[in-house]
């Protein structure tokens, strides 16, 4: 990996903030199938953490989404499970603009034609950040 390459790889880009969810697009760094991203990708600038961030690894078609939430951080395939379709995260759901399937924040359906839950990725503690990995 070049320097350009790495350096692009932290950038972070706040989206939103006020109201509703806070969440940032990060790419993270890539490395044999699984995907680090910093605790400095997570937290915005006062180091209050992002509710949502969006990771948008360069060798995946689809997102992950990172959810913080007081218990720690989740992780899914942000992918819908009915045909395959990236999600888009709208308001407080993740929905799928191909067939209307609905999801939660925690992965669970809200409503179909999709009958299974989100893909849960699994996110290991790093000192300095998260791995996130499908297994
Ligand atoms: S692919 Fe998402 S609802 Fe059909």
């Amino acid at each position: 990996m070049t320097r350009r390459e790495l350096l692009g790889s932290l950038i972070v880009l706040p989206l939103v903030s006020g109201c509703g969810p806070s969440y940032s697009v990060v790419s993270g760094f890539e490395h044999q199938g699984m995907v680090t991203v910093d605790f400095t990708e997570l937290s915005d600038a006062s180091k209050q953490p992002y509710d949502i961030v969006i990771v948008r690894p360069k060798s995946l078609t689809y997102p992950i989404y990172v959810f913080h939430n007081d218990k720690g951080y989740t992780a899914f395939a942000g992918v819908c499970t009915h045909k395959g379709c990236e999600l888009q995260l709208e308001g407080e759901i993740l929905a799928c603009p191909c067939h209307g399937s609905e999801f939660g924040f925690n992965g669970s359906i809200l409503s179909g034609p999709a009958t299974e839950d989100l893909k849960q990725l699994t996110v290991k503690y790093l000192e300095h950040g998260l791995m996130i990995t499908s297994s």
